[in-house]
């Protein structure tokens, strides 16, 4: 033995000792669950294991997207699941039909049962908010919008009306619901979690869960995806698939609250993070979560006896150190069962296959992944009662009682709202006729942008919908507020709006501050050019996030944090303007899930000088004025203090 390589063992041995230590201290965080099995599925996963090579097995390990693989090589390579990303579609056609959808699931379905007989192929989607991804679908408000309902009902109804619609386009998995408990409102995808509260992620990922899974077996619902495992919300600064540093305590009870309740639920599947994670009690890097042994096997399947199976996040074990996207032993090693590969599945394959036989993967790993892979397949009903159109795509007033029960007033003067059903109403604001910008990230494309209103013909935007309730001849529409006197009207509706986003830090550099003026000057003006003229200005905002907006504030005299709402702009006008004779006014009744910040740094979700806590929000009814101008800082540097 050289010195170097005696210094090496040395090392490792001194690594594992403390490593033990440590991993007892990771496991221990988190609460033991004891496994249910059954005994019946259990033996039906084993014929079907001992009938598949090793290609086969690997092939049931492999996910490719929908563009990079045909239904011939489903059946060549026995591929056991694939996906559409966002922003793919059959035949690259945004426009394709359910009828299209179905058609091509049908003929991605028969080549995998001649491929593995008996062992169907599952079809997975980031149906996120509805069935996001395909024409026709209502969209639902985001998670962020959600979390201000606090109404588990509606969530789980959401996943089920959800659920029928990805069946009714032939597929059998949703890649949500995401259980982010988000630190830091930086990051991008801030309005994919339902909020700060881990109590509150848990109820309603659970709910979330239990809509979408029901009636698995009889084909209406599908299975679900607890993602992103573990920690995705708690990356520093908001940074997208960063470094989480959180003691073991907090890695469990903060970000893994929503994975208990989403295990009570009995979810199926789970997606790694992208994130890292470092414990900040032991000071240890633990690095990319797709590396991570002790987390995915250690917690997950051990010690919470998660029976189900992991899939990766899209080429997410390239990032493992000495891995590529389509060679990484270490990261299906440490757990992973379902490799998310989309272009490169091929060489994955290859790789993979050539990995076991080299003994970098021992054959008992592959086993336990197909093992899983089986047991998730077995436990879903293939035939579906749901038929392929796009009525059974839709739930309006579902979508619209969610937007209704999810928006937060957070400025109001009393007795302006709700406009009288006779009001003559100004529209400013190019985004109260965008259906885009009122659905955000993951519609019809990942990114939500590139899109218009004829990609949304199943869609009703603000401008629509307070035309339908006050008649066209009463809603003016000047969206840039430059051609009309409000002075002619009895109030302005004022819509300002983030620009769509999915992922990354979205539409703002993550060195910027939260002002959304300084990114948005465009929309401040429109209000300026409106406000003090004589009539209320009622001012909606369609945000993935909080952000800083004293300066609109003060400008309007209700402000209202409408989130992204999605299709349904019926559900806004429910509350902006009163009921038809009979009904009585629902009021506000959302409640924020995050702090509202006072000011352009405040990002973090524990901001004690916010201008609304947690849990804030008016109704609306009240009678004390809600008017008092807010301070108004000079605008300032770019770059907030870190
Ligand atoms: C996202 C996941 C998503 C996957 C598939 C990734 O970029 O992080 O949430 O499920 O893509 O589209
Ligand atoms: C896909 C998304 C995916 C992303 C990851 C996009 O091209 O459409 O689904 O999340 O890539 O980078």
């Amino acid at each position: 033995m050289t010195r170097s390589t005696a210094l090496l063992a040395a090392l490792l041995a001194l690594a594992t000792m403390a490593g033990a230590a440590e991993t007892d201290a990771v496991v221990q965080a988190w609460p033991a669950r004891k496994p249910v099995r059954d005994a019946a599925l259990e033996a039906k996963v084993e014929a079907a294991l001992k009938n598949l090579t090793l290609r086969q097995k690997i092939g049931q390990m492999t996910q490719p997207e929908i563009r990079a693989i045909t239904p011939e090589q489903v059946r060549e390579y026995a591929i056991g699941t694939i996906l559409n990303g966002g922003g793919g579609w059959p035949g690259q056609d945004r426009a394709a039909t359910p009828a299209q959808w179905r058609e091509l699931s049908e003929k991605f379905q028969a080549a995998a049962l001649q491929a593995t007989p008996g062992i169907p192929l599952i079809w997975g989607t980031d149906a996120v908010h509805g069935h996001n991804n395909v024409r026709g679908a209502t969209l639902f408000p985001h998670n962020i919008a959600l979390g201000a309902t606090r109404d588990a009902d509606l969530v789980r109804d959401i996943g089920r009306a959800t659920a029928r619609a990805i069946r009714a386009s032939g597929l059998h998995w949703a890649f949500s619901p995401t259980l982010a408990v988000v630190q830091d409102v930086r990051w991008g995808r801030t309005y994919e979690s339902f909020g700060v509260d881990p109590a509150l992620v848990k109820r309603l990922g659970q709910a979330s869960v239990e809509g979408l899974q029901d009636g698995m077996k009889e084909g209406r619902g599908v299975l679900a995806t607890a993602k992103h495992y573990v920690g995705d919300g708690g990356t520093r600064r908001g940074i997208d698939q960063g470094v989480t540093q959180a003691s073991p305590a907090d890695l469990a009870n903060v970000h893994g609250a929503g994975y208990l309740g989403a295990l009570d639920a009995g979810v199926l599947t789970v997606m790694t993070s992208f994130s890292s994670w470092t414990d900040s009690a032991g000071y240890v890097e633990h690095g990319k979560m797709h590396g991570n042994a002790v987390l995915m096997t250690g917690v997950l399947k051990d010690r919470l006896a998660f029976d189900g199976l992991i899939v990766s996040d899209w080429d997410g074990v390239g990032q493992v150190p000495g891995c590529t996207p389509e060679d990484c032993p270490a990261a299906i090693n440490a757990g992973i069962d379902v490799v998310m590969v989309p272009f490169k599945w091929k060489d994955f394959f290859n790789n993979t296959v050539r990995a076991v036989e080299q003994g970098k993967i021992p054959m008992a790993r592959i086993d336990d992944a197909v093992r899983r892979i089986l047991r998730v397949k077995f436990s879903i009903g293939m035939q579906t009662p749901v038929p392929a159109t796009v009525e059974a795509m839709q739930a309006p007033e579902l979508a619209r009682r969610a937007v209704r029960e999810s928006l937060v007033l957070l400025k109001n003067k009393p007795g302006l709202l709700p406009l009288k059903g006779t009001a003559r109403v100004l529209v400013v604001g190019a985004a109260a006729d965008s259906l885009a910008h009122q659905s955000g990230g993951w519609s019809v494309t990942w990114q939500g942008r590139d899109t218009s209103n004829v990609d949304y013909p199943q869609g009703t935007s603000l401008l629509a919908a307070l035309r339908q309730r006050l008649g066209a001849a009463q809603v003016t529409f000047d969206a840039d507020g430059s051609k009309s006197d409000p002075k002619n009207f009895d109030a302005v509706v004022a819509v300002l709006a983030e620009t769509p986003y999915a992922e990354g830090e979205g539409d703002a550099r993550i060195t910027e501050n939260l002002r959304f003026s300084r990114r948005h000057p465009k929309d401040a003006e429109v209000l300026q050019r409106v406000a003090g003229r004589g009539k209320p200005v009622v001012t909606l905002l369609y945000s993935g996030r909080p952000l800083y907006v004293n300066d609109l504030a003060n400008k309007s005299d209700a402000f209202i944090a409408a989130w992204q709402p999605g299709t349904e702009g019926a559900g806004l006008v429910d509350v902006l303007v009163e009921p038809t004779a009979g009904k009585a006014w629902p009021g506000f009744t959302g409640r924020l899930s995050f702090p509202w910040p006072a000011g352009p740094c405040q990002f973090s979700s524990h901001e004690a000088r916010s201008w609304w806590p947690v849990g804030g929000g008016l109704s609306g009814k009240e009678t004390q004025a809600n008017t008092k101008a807010l301070p108004e800082p000079a605008d300032p540097a770019p770059i907030c203090p870190l």
